[in-house]
């Protein structure tokens, strides 16, 4: 062999393995490293966390990680507002009321009868991109960022479907939404 060519060859292997790299379909463990990462940037846990008061001040509890709002939280009625202000959030920030009624965040763990159990990922993309429970159902409420995350593209929106999958399922029976009182009502 010649010698003069090793770097040469050394330096055309090290480019060549990016590009095979980058043009492999990332595997499982991959897919489920991009989806935490995109959900730990995305704020999801911001809203589908319960929070809890921590030394800190209010954080959300990742023992319930996604697990959506609390069922025995037992919330009085929305207080009715009035003027600017237009909108409040339970202290547990997975509830908000405002002219669109109150809404409750979904439990996004893979609880058959739940979470997101049943899903397949087709249901969740549909769910995104259309703003409709399963691309079919009923318009999902504010303040759920749709506008937002139905910018993302089909592999990140897989990948975050694959790292909800690999959470611990946590059964939690969120509650259907409630409408608004009539006076706030959006006519
Ligand atoms: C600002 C708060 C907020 C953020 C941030 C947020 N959500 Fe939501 N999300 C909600 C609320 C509230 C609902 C329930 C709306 C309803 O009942 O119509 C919801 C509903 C959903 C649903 C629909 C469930 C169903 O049964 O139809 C999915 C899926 C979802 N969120 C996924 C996510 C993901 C993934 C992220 C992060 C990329 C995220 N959400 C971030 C507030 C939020």
């Amino acid at each position: 062999m010649n010698r003069r060519n090793i770097p040469a060859r050394a330096l055309a292997l090290a480019f060549a393995l990016p590009a095979l790299a980058l043009g492999a379909a990332p595997g499982p463990d991959a897919q489920v490293a991009r989806g935490m990462y995109i959900v730990s940037t995305s704020a999801c846990n911001d809203c589908h966390t319960p929070w809890v008061m921590g030394p800190k001040g209010p954080e959300p509890d990742m023992t319930r990680a996604l697990s959506g709002h609390p069922e025995d939280a037992n919330l009085p009625p929305a207080p009715t507002l009035s003027g600017p202000w237009i909108m409040t959030a339970s202290a547990t920030n997975t509830a908000w009321a405002g002219p669109w009624g109150t809404s409750f965040t979904a439990n996004l763990t893979p609880d058959p009868e739940t979470g997101l159990g049943k899903w397949t990922v087709k249901n969740f993309k549909d769910t995104i991109r259309s703003g409709r429970h399963m691309g079919r159902g009923r318009p999902i409420l504010p303040p759920m960022p749709i506008a937002v995350y139905r910018n993302m593209t089909d592999a990140d929106l897989e990948a975050v479907f694959a790292y909800l999958r690999s959470l611990p399922p946590i059964r939690n029976r969120v509650p259907e939404p409630l409408p608004p009182p009539a006076k706030m009502a959006v006519k």
